[in-house]
């Protein structure tokens, strides 16, 4: 078995849950002002074979957020999304932003997000994001 079967075979064993999922809710670092390379290639192996593309992503719709410690809060990596979420056919939730910026300070060393602002603005963004899932019916 080469690379690229192992792979396939990988992607297919994941495939399932991302068929049944009625929502996809990407959370992005940025790398360069742009999205990370690994991230878009994890995401292009998930359109292939291209007869199974749609199937993931079309019409489905699709939650954007990101943190970072630097300035701009992962607003550079989310719009360079938005073509690549276009072209795979989902609908993206433009209901609200969440962009993390000084993210060092608002988490602790286990990862939890510990800043009560931005605990706030994620309630709100999951509680519209969850409602838009619900509007859409793909499932
Ligand atoms: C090559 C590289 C470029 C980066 N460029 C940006 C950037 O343009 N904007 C930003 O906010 N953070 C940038 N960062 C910081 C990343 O957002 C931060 O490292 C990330 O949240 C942590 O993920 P990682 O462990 O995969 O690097 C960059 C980090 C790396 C390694």
């Amino acid at each position: 078995m080469n690379a690229t079967m192992i792979i396939f075979s990988f992607i297919r064993a994941v495939h399932p849950p991302c068929y049944r999922n009625a929502g996809l809710l990407l959370i992005t670092p940025e790398y360069n002002n742009g999205i990370p390379g690994v991230f878009k290639n994890a995401i292009d192996w998930f359109t292939q074979p291209p007869e199974e593309r749609m199937g993931v992503f079309a019409g489905k719709p699709v939650g954007l957020i990101g943190a970072t410690p630097g300035t701009f809060g992962t607003a550079f990596s989310q719009y360079a999304w938005l073509p690549v979420l276009r072209v795979l056919g989902t609908q993206v939730w433009s209901g609200r932003l969440l962009w993390v910026s000084g993210a060092m300070g608002k988490f602790d060393d286990q990862g939890n997000l510990t800043d009560d602002g931005v605990k706030r603005q994620l309630v709100k963004y999951m509680a519209g994001f969850t409602e838009f899932v619900r509007r859409m019916k793909v499932f």
